[in-house]
């Protein structure tokens, strides 16, 4: 682990806030704009939130969905109470309810993994606290702890993510990031953009191309807004402008997150990632995800099958609400696309860097966290 990071390495702004009784949402839509928070305490809302893109990034998605699940459990324990006489007993009517509310969730953003890993993972703890004898009641304070527990192994999981990261970049790298894989993604200290701040203040003199990352523009909006709080030196660039550096030299280092990650090390990530990592590996450049083992899926044993989310034409016809084209123009608009394992110099998780082979390292990262 890099030694010399400074105390200043803090978390970045946390996508969630609970206020007493309400969830809210850091409302990323608004952002740089204004800072401001979505309501999303009911089932309803969060489901809209994730589908809408208040919240985005994968593991910040996994974590708004856990502490969705908890607040619907809490929800189902207060209705529990006034339940009446002849109705399902109360466990059954209580899993049903929270089975279908995890499947809505489920179905919100296809391609980041992190989201059935959370539901999974509050849908066992639930299960559990049945099983044991637990009432609604206690089952449902189960679940909100387990989403914590959640917030707060992703925090962890960051801030190792950035050190071990750290520890590669190199003194003086000029770097490119794609979309935004900073706090508001990851919560806290962020993957690809937390390995970023963490060189940052380790004083390594870094400097950044951010890919403003059309059609969403979340490198424009999110990443340049995250890396102006810690004054990191970066420039905006359209996402065609990569190459053109990297035929310079003028890029020693390319890093991005991940949505979704297959055994072989196959990545997906935001559309365009894939083209910075062709261009990468053309001007030997290395090339980099920082994801935690969330992100990967230990069913899938390569990137073939990878669900790709594909969304609304609306994204790519407009920019800022204004019309791109002609009217009646058709467009195509898938949000991810799958960089291939050949591609990746290395995958930088809380367990530390992996390489290729990865179906090895993998399957050994893997393990060692199961076993904890
Ligand atoms: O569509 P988005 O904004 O949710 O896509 C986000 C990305 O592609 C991120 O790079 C990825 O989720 C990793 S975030 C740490």
């Amino acid at each position: 682990m890099s030694a010399s990071l400074t105390m200043s390495f803090l978390p970045g702004v946390l996508p969630i806030k609970i206020e007493g009784e309400r969830l809210l949402l850091v409302d990323q839509r608004k952002l740089p704009a204004e800072l401001c928070y979505f309501d999303a305490t009911s089932r309803d809302q969060m489901v809209f939130a994730i589908k809408d893109m208040v919240v985005r990034g994968a593991p910040s998605i996994g974590v708004a969905a856990a502490f969705g699940l908890a607040f619907e459990a809490r929800r189902l324990a207060s209705a529990a109470k006034h339940e009446e006489q002849g109705q399902l007993p109360h466990a059954q009517a209580f899993l049903n309810e929270f089975s279908l509310a995890a499947e809505e969730l489920n179905q919100t953003r296809p391609t980041a993994v992190n989201l059935v890993w959370a539901t999974r993972r509050m849908a066992k703890v639930v299960e559990a606290a049945f099983a044991s004898g637990l009432s609604c009641a206690e089952t449902a304070s189960q679940a909100y702890l387990e989403a914590e527990a959640i917030l707060s192994e992703h925090l962890s999981a960051n801030l190792a993510i950035s050190q071990y990261g750290s520890e590669l970049v190199p003194s003086g790298a000029r770097l490119i990031t794609h979309c935004n894989a900073g706090g508001l993604a990851a919560c806290g200290y962020g993957t690809a953009l937390g390995v970023i701040r963490a060189a940052h203040f380790d004083r390594k003199n870094i400097s950044v191309y951010v890919d403003e990352t059309r059609p969403r523009n979340q490198g424009a909006k999110l990443t340049m807004w995250e890396l102006a709080q810690d004054q990191v030196p970066s420039t905006l660039i359209c996402d065609s402008m990569s190459g053109h550096l990297m035929s310079k030299g003028q890029i020693d280092m390319v890093i991005t997150g991940a949505d979704r990650i297959a055994l072989n090390g196959d990545s997906a990530n935001k559309i365009g990632t894939y083209n910075l990592a062709v261009l990468a590996h053309y001007h030997k450049v290395p090339f980099y995800i920082a994801a935690p083992l969330s992100t990967f899926d230990s069913n899938l044993v390569d990137g073939k099958t990878i669900p790709i989310e594909e969304r609304d034409q609306g994204e790519v016809l407009t920019i800022y609400g204004a019309p791109t084209t002609v009217p009646g123009a058709q467009a195509f608009n898938p949000g991810f696309d799958v960089t291939p394992a050949q591609l990746i110099s290395g995958i930088i998780t809380e367990v530390g860097v992996l390489r290729p082979d990865y179906v090895d390292s993998i399957a050994e990262a893997l393990l060692q966290s199961a076993k904890k």
